[in-house]
């Protein structure tokens, strides 16, 4: 309890325009869309990460920050979590709604493959939300990507330290 109070403290205290959800033991948000706050649902991600740049751990459907706080919400290859199941796909949805300023994006990076972050599971979970959601969501694009060619020397990693190769991208404009 004391510990959720402080995360709520730091993320309402923070400047950035960006949030990563999930960002595991990366820093993607903050080198590609910087300033950017780093957070994962995983309390112990400090003793699985060799560099841990987490600044508030909690989970994609329920972030300790305002309303209107962000404009751009990132999840690179979630696993085990996301639109796979469609209530939490909705949950997160909201959560993301409610923490994003009134014209805001959210990306995701992953794999065709991921069934977390399938192109066509987000787009259902989008439709299931609509009437749920206080914002109208709009796939702008779903891009194949190279993601050496695209991030460079960028490491993305699974949840066991893998490093791991997503192929596509899904930007999604929010407006309020
Ligand atoms: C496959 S790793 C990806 C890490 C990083 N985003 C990357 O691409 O290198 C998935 C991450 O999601 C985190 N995670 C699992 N469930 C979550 C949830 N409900 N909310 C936020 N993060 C979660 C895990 O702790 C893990 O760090």
């Amino acid at each position: 309890m004391q510990k959720q109070k402080a995360s709520k403290k730091l993320g309402n205290a923070f400047k950035g325009d960006n949030i990563e959800l999930g960002a595991g033991c990366g820093n993607f948000g903050q080198r590609f869309y910087p300033v950017c706050l780093l957070t994962d649902a995983d309390e112990g991600i400090g003793t699985r990460c060799s560099n841990n740049h987490i600044d508030l751990c909690c989970s994609a459907n329920e972030i300790p920050v305002g309303d209107d706080s962000f404009r751009v919400a990132i999840i690179c290859n979630p696993w085990q979590y996301g639109f796979n199941d469609p209530s939490e796909g909705i949950q997160i949805l909201e959560e993301i709604v409610r923490v994003l300023k009134g014209r805001g994006r959210i990306i995701i990076i992953g794999s065709l493959t991921n069934k977390y972050c399938a192109p066509e599971k987000v787009s259902k979970t989008i439709d299931a939300a609509k009437s749920r959601l206080s914002a109208q969501l709009t796939i702008r694009c779903v891009k194949a990507i190279d993601s050496k060619k695209e991030y460079g020397d960028y490491i993305f990693r699974t949840s066991g330290g893998d490093e791991i190769f997503p192929s596509m991208r899904i930007e999604i404009d929010v407006t309020k």
